[in-house]
């Protein structure tokens, strides 16, 4: 099914029921979240919106989407005339929403092309520490609208294989078919199955920090051990790090933590390599081809050649052979200007995107 016929599917649904005057959440979403402290939650396929409200009274501050626009409009409505406008943001969903979450949950969104995709950018947008939880249908209900013998429940193993996450930064907490008693529109009770899955973003812990390096007593040695150590520093800072976020500006000037190495990378080059950049602010993002992998290795291996240029240079006043004109006094100390000042640029950015701190 399109997204539009999917629309209007789900429009059709909710156009031909009254609209629910106080719709009560789910079960799974009361048991996982009722110790926690109120953050800012995403309810995605927030239908009806009984977990969107439920959310809010407890002091939730609510993203609710759904692609119906019906189901949207009936829960701004709801969130109006029981005073809860201020905590519930409800959204057609179209782009996936920006922001950060600390509860991400998904009850009974329909299988669909694109719904992993959806799912996994909802485990992006957690803050370090927060969950997403996908609920979904393990048996038919009598009720249910599809009573296609055939049809098939993935198991919720199989939804987190699907979202393909690092499980160094994501967690399954849960992953079970716990059965419940469930009352359809007529009134009359049958059990069901539920599949519950539930991630937890990892708390970054601090990386240690790496103190400053013991160094030879020769001017070079110095001078290229402090560089090292920077570079060090801000390949690790850069490696591993989340898209979108990490080529995503982090402040209102653009600066993104990709660009960044991206951009020393060809500092490298110009300085101690004999490269020439007609456009330096053109290096401050990496291709959107280049994965974070791909930026982090191109680094390294610039560094090395340019270690392997260092190594043959012996006098800190003379050139630098691949680059007459400065000496390599100057083009050390330019270097490593350059790279404490981003590798600061990028301890920030990294901070800002999933929490993790150290240098
Ligand atoms: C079975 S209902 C569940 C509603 C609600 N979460 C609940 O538990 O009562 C599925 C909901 O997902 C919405 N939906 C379907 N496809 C969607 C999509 N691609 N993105 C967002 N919502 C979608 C439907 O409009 C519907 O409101």
């Amino acid at each position: 099914m399109s997204s539009t016929d999917a629309a209007t599917f789900w429009d059709g649904v909710y156009a031909a029921r009254p609209a629910a005057t106080d719709p009560r959440p789910n079960v799974r979403l009361t048991e996982a979240v009722t110790d926690l402290p109120p953050g800012e939650a995403l309810d995605i396929g927030c239908g009806d919106g009984g977990d969107a409200l439920w959310l809010a009274r407890q002091g939730w501050r609510v993203t609710a989407v759904d692609i119906s626009a019906v189901a949207v409009e009936r829960l701004a409505g709801l969130a109006r005339s029981h005073g809860l406008a201020e905590r519930i943001d409800a959204q057609r969903l179209g782009r996936f929403p920006k922001g950060r979450f600390d509860l991400v949950s998904a009850h009974y969104l329909p299988p669909a092309p694109g719904r992993a995709t959806v799912l996994r950018a909802a485990a992006h947008a957690l803050r370090p520490g927060g969950l997403l939880l996908v609920v979904d249908h393990g048996s038919t209900a009598p009720w249910s609208w599809n009573q296609d013998p055939d049809v098939r429940y993935p198991s919720p193993t199989e939804v987190a294989e699907g979202l393909d996450l690092d499980p160094a930064r994501w967690t399954v907490e849960r992953a079970d078919a716990p059965r419940r008693v469930a009352t359809g529109p007529g009134g009359h009770t049958a059990e069901v199955t539920d599949h519950v899955l539930l991630i937890r973003r990892t708390r970054r812990t601090r990386r240690r920090d790496t103190p400053p390096p013991r160094t030879g007593n020769s001017e070079l040695e110095t001078l290229r051990g402090f560089l090292d150590y920077l570079r060090t520093s801000i390949a690790a800072k850069v490696d591993g790090a989340p898209e979108p976020a990490v080529r995503t500006a982090g402040v209102p000037s653009g600066t993104n933590l990709l660009g960044l190495l991206n951009h020393l990378t060809f500092v490298e080059r110009s300085t101690f390599l004999g490269g020439k950049v007609t456009n330096w602010q053109a290096t401050f993002h990496a291709a959107p081809d280049d994965s974070v992998a791909d930026v982090v290795e191109r680094y390294r291996t610039t560094v090395e050649r340019a270690n392997e240029v260092l190594d043959n240079c012996t006098d800190p006043g003379a050139p630098v052979p691949e680059r007459p004109g400065p000496s390599v006094r100057w083009a050390l100390t330019h270097m490593i200007e350059e790279t404490g000042r981003h590798a600061g640029h990028a301890d920030i950015l990294r901070e800002l995107i999933d929490g993790a701190t150290g240098r």
